[in-house]
């Protein structure tokens, strides 16, 4: 059964390593990157322009870019403000992100602006994309529940979503920041941004803070989302949830569509290794559940191999 394609947008270098203890090298990240891409990935959010003493596990963004070399085309970084996509421009990349999100008092913290000033400074962002031709994605956090304010109204989501696509973004992407979402919370907003904008503009990107990501998804596909966000082994965690997991895995979500018969792109063989590669560096263990059940069916035939050759050893 082919179901069509979904889209993947891997946000394990951006929003899993922003949220990690470890500085990871750029070399390390380069290597992390690279395995990324080798295991079919085609949309990476690989850094972000912000400012360095907010996120200083991403402050070597411009080195990071360097490093990676000279094609761009699977490359996407966040951006706050006109700085920060001068340093993308810089750098050479194809596609920004802006971010901003449904309630006040997440925005005031984290970028230390009103929504109706984020958008503001995004004027310049999408002055500076449109005269560079370059792509620009939005993110809209808090669209189900903010830490601060709780629960949030879907038509805040919907102002500011139709806001950002007035001003020129492509693709926006709905940031459920804490994972607390059910899908009965989804659909309800889901059915609210889908009276008045197409499910093409919209993404899923789900923290998996409460086991419930694969479930958003899952509601989101019947709304007609075709694309998620998600990170390798489930890296990242949540700034309001110590100890949590991360975003979704991307391992959870590749499983989970190719076999419910949609089409990722993405070798889940190969992410498996990426993960397996960045979370040795980082020093913890991997949530991600399908992870898990792959390393172990994998050890478990290798034992097989291994007990063959003792019993049946090879005669010369
Ligand atoms: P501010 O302090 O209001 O900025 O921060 P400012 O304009 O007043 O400037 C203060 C200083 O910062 C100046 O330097 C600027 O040059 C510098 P000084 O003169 O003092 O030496 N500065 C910069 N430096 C580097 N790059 C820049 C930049 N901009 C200013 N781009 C600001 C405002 C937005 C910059 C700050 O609050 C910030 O960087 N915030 C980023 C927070 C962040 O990255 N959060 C995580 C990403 S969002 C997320 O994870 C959610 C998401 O995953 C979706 C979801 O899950 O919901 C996307
Ligand atoms: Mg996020």
């Amino acid at each position: 059964m082919n179901k069509g394609r979904i889209s993947i947008v891997e946000v394990g270098p951006r929003d899993g390593l922003q949220n990690e203890k470890a500085i990871v090298p750029v070399d390390v990240k380069k290597h992390f990157i690279d395995l990324l891409v080798q295991s079919g990935e085609q949309r990476i959010e690989v850094t972000s322009f912000v400012r360095p003493g907010v996120i200083p596990q991403l402050a070597d963004a411009s080195e990071l870019m360097a490093a990676l070399g000279t094609d761009r085309q699977w490359f996407s970084a966040l951006v706050p403000n006109r700085r920060g996509m001068e340093k993308a421009l810089e750098a050479g990349l194809r596609e920004v992100a802006v971010f901003t999100a449904a309630s006040e008092t997440f925005t005031k913290r984290n970028i230390n602006a009103s929504i109706a000033e984020s958008l503001e400074r995004f004027e310049e962002v999408f002055a500076l994309a449109q005269s560079n031709n370059v792509r620009v994605r939005a993110y809209v956090s808090t669209v189900i529940e903010c830490p601060y304010e709780g629960k949030i109204e879907p038509t805040r989501v919907l102002e500011v979503s139709e806001a950002l696509l007035q001003m020129g973004a492509y693709e926006i992407s709905l940031g459920e920041t804490i994972g607390v979402a059910v899908p009965d919370e989804v659909s309800r907003l889901l059915e609210i941004l889908l009276r008045k904008l197409p499910p093409e503009r919209f993404a899923g990107h789900f923290h998996d803070t409460s086991g419930t990501a694969l479930a958003n998804v899952g509601c989101a596909l019947q709304f007609g989302l075709r694309t998620f966000d998600s990170s390798a082994g489930g890296l990242g965690g949540c700034p309001y949830a110590p100890g949590a997991a991360g975003n979704l895995a991307t391992e959870d979500l590749v499983y989970f569509l190719e076999r419910s018969g949609w089409q990722t792109g993405v070798s889940l063989d190969k992410i498996v290794g990426a993960s397996a590669y960045i979370y040795e560096k980082i020093g913890r263990g991997i949530l991600s559940r399908v992870h898990a059940s792959i390393v172990a069916r994998r050890a478990r035939s290798e034992k097989k191999t291994v007990e063959n050759t003792a019993s049946h050893p090879a005669s010369n």
